[in-house]
């Protein structure tokens, strides 16, 4: 078998200060009459979507608005929202919000075009995708999932306890990504932190994978050098435009270094472990990843060494091992600075460890991790994990 490499993503990326303004251009532009916008409760809240519906009306567009995105979306909840899609006859999509309202709204077109339930399009081989999402324009509100360029959506399965893929084929990416930095200028710290910590997450772990190459690894470093730098800035002051800005592209670099493929060890992690607990993925995903990186970086040494460099730490006179380690105190250090919840203070119990590294072996996206993996392995640092969290 040869061993070809790809990167393919079918989405336009448009972004500035203010974009929201050009929503209802870029609509028509993609051939759109009647969009269904797709939003939770909290980004209503918020008034953004008040915004982006001021815009269409202001431009003669029609549209219908499916507001009941939860966090972690489960079947029925994209089920419920494709039959909307046809109910109020619908030709396009924008999702408007955080990765759970854009990974919704990426699903409602997956089964608006390809028919059945999201369940019938779980990711396996041969990909059940058939056919491309209708016109679909992503604007995330957090800036961290990078759902606005990835190939992938998490649905969860309440009744199997898991959180599911779909995707890895570009049919199922947006058609384009309407990036406003301003939309995120009154996030909460909190939100901030965690979904920001997740485009780091993304960045590291598909930069060590076994999946790597050269094109996402560029865009991984370039992630990691901007959560670096400006999401204790973000955290700290909600609207430094320079920050949000940076904090914004983060997250679509470190979405894009995904290309068709998946993450590793923090993602199989906090991916499984967030179908048992309905916690946010951000948060949950920055507490494994320290510890990810410790057990992991004797696979990589110089990966490890460069991520330390992107994370601005200086490795002059390190030896090759240290410098590798100076990657793991960075990022852990990171996470205490933007005050990440502790697995503890997030609801979960040690007596879990077990069951919560079974779960983990069993994801997908253990395969490609930069060491390779074990059930014990999974127990070793979810132990760790603990530990850091008791202090
Ligand atoms: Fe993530």
């Amino acid at each position: 078998m040869t061993n070809i490499r790809s990167f393919e993503i079918p989405t336009v990326m448009k972004h500035g200060l203010g974009a929201i303004n050009a929503l209802a251009d870029e609509a028509r532009a993609l051939g759109m009459t009647r969009p269904l916008i797709v939003t939770d409760p909290g980004v209503v809240k918020a008034g953004l979507l008040d915004r982006a519906a001021a815009r269409l009306r202001a431009a003669d567009l029609s549209f219908a608005v499916f507001d009941g995105v939860a966090p972690n979306p489960p079947i029925a909840l994209i089920d419920e929202g494709a039959d909307t899609y046809r109910r109020e006859e619908c030709d396009g999509l924008i999702g408007l919000g955080g990765g759970s309202a854009m990974d919704t709204a990426k699903s409602i077109g997956v089964v608006a075009a390809n028919g059945g339930s999201i369940l019938d399009y779980e990711w396996a081989s041969p990909q059940p995708i058939q056919r491309r999402i209708p016109p679909t324009i992503c604007m995330p509100t957090t800036a961290g999932t990078g759902s606005e360029v990835t190939l992938w959506a998490v649905i969860t399965d309440p009744q199997r306890k898991i959180k599911f893929n779909v995707g890895g084929t570009p049919l199922i990416g947006a058609w384009e990504a309407l990036i406003d930095p301003e939309l995120t200028f009154d996030l909460p710290p909190a939100v901030t932190a965690g979904t920001g910590m997740d485009a780091l997450a993304h960045a590291i772990e598909c930069y060590t994978c076994a999946y790597a190459q050269p094109l996402p690894d560029s865009t991984a470093l370039l992630a990691m050098e901007y959560v670096a730098h400006y999401l204790r800035v973000a955290f700290a002051q909600g609207h430094n435009a320079e920050a949000r800005y940076k904090m914004s592209m983060a997250a679509m670099l470190g979405a894009l270094s995904y290309g068709t493929e998946s993450a590793g060890a923090a993602h199989a992690m906090s991916q499984s472990a967030g179908g048992v607990h309905n916690v946010p993925h951000g948060a949950l995903t920055a507490r494994l990843l320290g510890p990810v990186m410790e057990y992991n970086f004797k696979g990589e040494p110089e990966k490890f060494a460069r991520i330390a460099v992107a994370m601005g730490e200086d490795i002059r006179g390190l030896s090759l091992w240290q410098a590798a380690e100076k990657a793991v105190e960075a990022v852990m250090k990171l996470t205490e600075d933007v005050e990440i919840p502790s697995l503890q203070e997030l609801g979960f119990g040690e007596d879990e460890i077990p069951m919560l590294a079974e779960i983990a072996y069993k994801d997908p996206q253990t395969i490609g991790n930069p060491r390779d993996l074990s059930l014990q392995s999974y127990v070793q640092i979810y132990k760790r994990a603990f530990e850091l969290g008791r202090k």
